[in-house]
């Protein structure tokens, strides 16, 4: 479902301004997971993921450490929905609602992973 960022092809080079764009995003512990908002993931309910994943953070109390955003098409139509989390330049493609939760495990998981390591 996922892949590190080193795991993508070189030809995306839209994907490579997201990433220069958004390194500012991290700083202070707070994970952000970026819901491609561009035209071919919509048509396949990204809004929906969007939605999920803002619910989940809420319920686990996890306000003031993990942002849910949208963001322009990732460069990865074929491959989307994309989900983009900062914290480990992780990203989940082909995402499906019901694998919200998913998701935010891996997005806890890598938060515990950044203050274990006193980052
Ligand atoms: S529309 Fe989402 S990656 Fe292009």
């Amino acid at each position: 479902m996922f892949v590190s960022e080193s795991e993508l092809d070189d030809s995306c080079d839209e994907y490579d301004e997201f990433d220069d764009a958004d390194s500012a995003e991290d700083t202070g512990g707070m994970a952000v997971l970026y819901v491609c908002a561009g035209g071919g993931c919509q048509n396949k309910n990204s809004k929906k993921i969007r939605v999920r994943l803002k619910e989940l953070v809420k319920e686990r109390g996890l306000e003031d450490r993990i942002r849910v955003k949208k963001t322009e098409c990732l460069g990865m139509c074929g491959r989307g929905p994309i989900v983009k989390l900062t914290l480990g330049n992780l990203i989940f493609m082909r995402v499906r609602p019901k694998k919200a939760e998913a998701i935010l495990d891996a997005a806890e998981k890598a938060l515990c992973t950044k203050l274990a390591s006193g980052e």
